[in-house]
């Protein structure tokens, strides 16, 4: 298949939102790797200027360690990121198959990592979602972060308390990001990197557990256990990034200034930024897409929305009709478990839902529901952080997907941590 001068080859990934197909120049037969993103499976909102902004953002972002964004193009119903191409396949996978990695090899790694993030913090970018899956090498085992942008999200989408809690993995995210108390994306996204340090250099992760309350209570304490065979310059810097505590977190600065971060460092060279061309070339892909006459530059606006995000931020359920991350919802309340069992049952039984309750957990299922279309089953459990603050999940074992968001947004609107707190803490 041919995407103007380009011609599009094999599926290197399936991500949440689409596919990432190789891709090759036919001109200069340089390879890149194109994420395709389907417009339909898109929702309305209306941020047309401020996504257009983040999509500059993300295509001035010029450091050797940060997948490239080239460029942006649109056809009727897809939109394309063309991206840099990378072959080295994940860091996840590498430590994964071949184990834990020496600690020179190690701070080398970390060292590009923090020059990666460093870099897009300092144009005001932030990942929120760093994990080694979204941490690729290139062919000569460089590192190169994929999908910098979640920073792309606005404001008011973040504000309904459920956005930014949907259920991924939480072993990579900060405490305070989990327990919705507020945070700064530069702090948050050190923390992950002091996760992603850790695993590079002891190849398993600091903070895990099946039950997943307990892993919240390992994470929420910092309660990490560091092997006594690291050096202990290693022990030392890993200790303070796992801070729990955000405002006495080591800060890129002072990582930067670490004897055992120093050691062989070369801050890699970014490349010459140019000027704000880009954001004409986007008003130019949006009249592109635009020009059939159906799609509204609604429409568009939300495909554009998506491209300063990523395939991997477990953002999807907001976004797309069906997804396997949508049924799964996770918020953070100040109401005790008993208090919040009782309300959630309160709520739901308002909204014409029938309850059942088994082993702690509660079973919601639509009291009249005639037709598939309107029946609905989901199931609540509540996980203590500590006494004041709990984590309530939904997960919905089957039924229409607008009732099941409806009923999210009531319950997290009504239980959830309050939404000016997070309004204040959400800003970077
Ligand atoms: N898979 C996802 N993103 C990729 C990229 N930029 N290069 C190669 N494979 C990928």
């Amino acid at each position: 298949m041919r995407l103007g001068k380009y011609e599009l080859g094999r599926i290197l990934g399936e991500g949440n939102f689409g596919k990432v197909k190789y891709a090759k120049d036919v001109d200069s037969g340089q390879s890149f790797a194109v994420k395709i993103l389907e417009k339909q499976r898109i929702l309305q909102l209306d941020i047309s200027e401020q996504i257009k902004r983040e999509i500059g953002t993300l295509k001035l972002m010029k450091h050797p360690n940060v997948v490239r964004l080239y460029e942006v193009l649109a056809s009727r119903t897809k939109i394309y990121m063309v991206l840099e191409y990378v072959t080295g396949g994940e860091l996840f996978t590498k430590i994964e198959s071949n184990g834990r990695l020496k600690e020179s090899e190690g701070r080398k790694l970390f060292q590009q990592l923090i020059d990666a993030v460093s870099y897009c913090h300092d144009k005001g970018v932030y990942h929120r979602d760093l994990k080694p899956e979204n941490v690729l090498l290139d062919a000569n085992g460089n590192i190169k972060i994929s999908d910098f942008g979640l920073s792309a999200l606005p404001q008011h989408f973040r504000e309904d308390g459920l956005l930014h809690t949907t259920c991924g993995s939480p072993n990579y995210v900060a405490p305070e990001v989990l327990a919705n108390r507020g945070y700064k994306g530069a702090t948050a996204d050190l923390w992950s990197c002091g996760v992603i340090l850790f695993v590079l250099l002891v190849g398993y992760l600091p903070f895990d557990d099946r039950n997943l309350a307990v892993l919240y209570h390992k994470i929420f304490k910092g309660d990490v256990h560091i092997p006594k065979w690291l050096s202990p310059g290693a022990r030392n810097l890993i200790r303070q990034i796992l801070n729990p505590n955000p405002k006495t977190r080591m800060t890129v600065a002072e990582i930067k200034d670490d004897d055992w971060f120093k050691q062989g460092y070369i801050p890699a060279v970014p490349e010459e930024e140019d000027d704000d061309i880009y954001i004409d070339e986007l008003d130019a892909a949006l009249e592109f897409a635009n020009t059939d006459g159906h799609e509204s530059t609604h429409h568009l606006t939300n495909a554009f929305q998506l491209i300063g995000m990523s395939s991997s931020l477990d953002l999807s359920g907001f976004f797309e009709k069906e997804d396997a991350s949508e049924r799964k919802i996770r918020f953070t309340s100040n109401y005790s478990e008993k208090d919040l069992l009782e309300r959630i049952e309160d709520i739901v039984t308002e909204m014409g839902f029938r309850v059942q309750k088994k082993n702690g957990k509660l079973k919601v299922v639509q009291q009249h529901s005639d037709t598939s279309a309107d029946s609905l089953s989901i199931a609540a459990e509540v996980f203590e952080l500590n006494p004041s603050l709990y984590v309530v999940e939904l997960r919905k074992s089957h039924g229409d997907a607008d009732l099941y968001r409806k009923l999210c947004t009531k319950l997290s609107d009504h239980l959830g941590v309050c939404s000016s707190q997070q309004l204040v803490t959400t800003s970077a």
